[in-house]
């Protein structure tokens, strides 16, 4: 197994409800290292953009407007297969398809308002971390 970094957000409903802390310590348990972490309040341009793969899905407006709405907390993770790993710790993206002890299963409203967003695969998370990281910031 490799050594991979996958790029994750906690998303408004999750700052909104004070649940970083929580939502990092499910990282951290399961061998996920935080190496790069920020609290922003995304510009619509970064929300187009970040989510642009899904221009054309009818939710696409109100996916946008949900990222705008309140601070988000963009980080990268690094551990062993931390692709897989971390869309494991996330759950499915409804809640209500999600395992036990996941977070969107523990704290996520519904399909939009899931807590976190996390890449799904390693190419993906290459570029989504370049959107919002610059290397040096990433210390592992
Ligand atoms: P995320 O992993 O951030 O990637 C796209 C997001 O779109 C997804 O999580 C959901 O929060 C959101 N979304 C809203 N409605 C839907 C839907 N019907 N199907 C898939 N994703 C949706």
């Amino acid at each position: 197994m490799a050594i991979e970094r996958t790029f994750s957000i906690l998303k408004p409903d999750a700052t909104r409800r004070n649940l970083t802390g929580a939502i990092n310590a499910k990282f951290e348990a399961a061998g996920l290292r935080i190496v790069a972490q920020r609290r922003i309040h995304m510009t619509r341009a970064q929300a187009e953009k970040f989510y642009e793969v899904h221009a054309a899905r009818p939710f696409y407006g109100e996916l946008v407007e949900f990222m705008t709405s309140a601070p988000v907390v963009v980080q990268v993770l690094e551990g062993e297969n931390a692709v897989a790993k971390n869309r494991e710790v996330m759950g499915a993206t409804n809640p209500e398809n999600a395992a036990p002890g996941t977070i969107r299963k523990e704290f996520a409203v519904n399909m939009g308002e899931n807590s976190v967003h996390g890449s799904d695969s390693l190419e993906n998370a290459a570029i989504e971390i370049a959107q919002f990281f610059k290397p040096e910031e990433i210390v592992g």
